[in-house]
């Protein structure tokens, strides 16, 4: 079947079966593969993409289902230069690294929903795993890019 996504503002005609996920269609059709794979079933934000701007575990969505605008870690800011992109920098936020795309656009997509997010609101939104534990420099960066907005 043919499926139309816009993904980072560029429209896509895609012969896949509609129940593959969308990640699999972002890194192994599109080849973006800023946006990894975790655990497969929307427990640990890895995946975390925007559509339409919400944050959404991409390893649980059908890719036949999506209807809005796709944008991944590669398509956030021109030159990684989104506010998220500049703190995560700043303040040395990532250790390995692999979760932290995926920290980025929730990070992002709480700043739209909370431009000076409390502590609660980001513990609410920010349920994204990091096996290296940056959570400390993770609510670091987001007061810092909600201070640069
Ligand atoms: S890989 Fe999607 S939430 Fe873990
Ligand atoms: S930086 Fe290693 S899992 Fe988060």
């Amino acid at each position: 079947m043919t499926v139309s996504l816009v993904v980072n503002g560029v429209r896509h005609e895609i012969d896949v079966p509609p129940e593959m996920p969308l990640l699999w269609v972002i890194r192994d059709v599109i080849g973006l593969t800023g946006t990894k794979y975790g655990c497969g079933i929307a427990q640990c934000g890895a995946c975390t993409v925007h559509i339409d701007g919400a944050a959404t575990r991409s390893c649980s969505v059908p890719v036949g289902s999506v209807t809005g605008a796709v944008t991944t870690i590669e398509g956030l800011g021109a030159n990684g230069d989104h506010p998220v992109q500049k703190a995560w920098a700043e303040h040395d936020v990532p250790q390995c690294g692999y979760c932290q795309s995926g920290q980025i656009m929730a990070a992002a997509a709480l700043l739209k929903e909370h431009p000076k997010p409390t502590d609660a609101e980001i513990d609410a939104v920010m349920t994204n795993i990091c096996r290296c534990g940056t959570y400390t420099r993770i609510r670091t960066a987001i007061k810092a890019a909600a201070e640069a907005i």
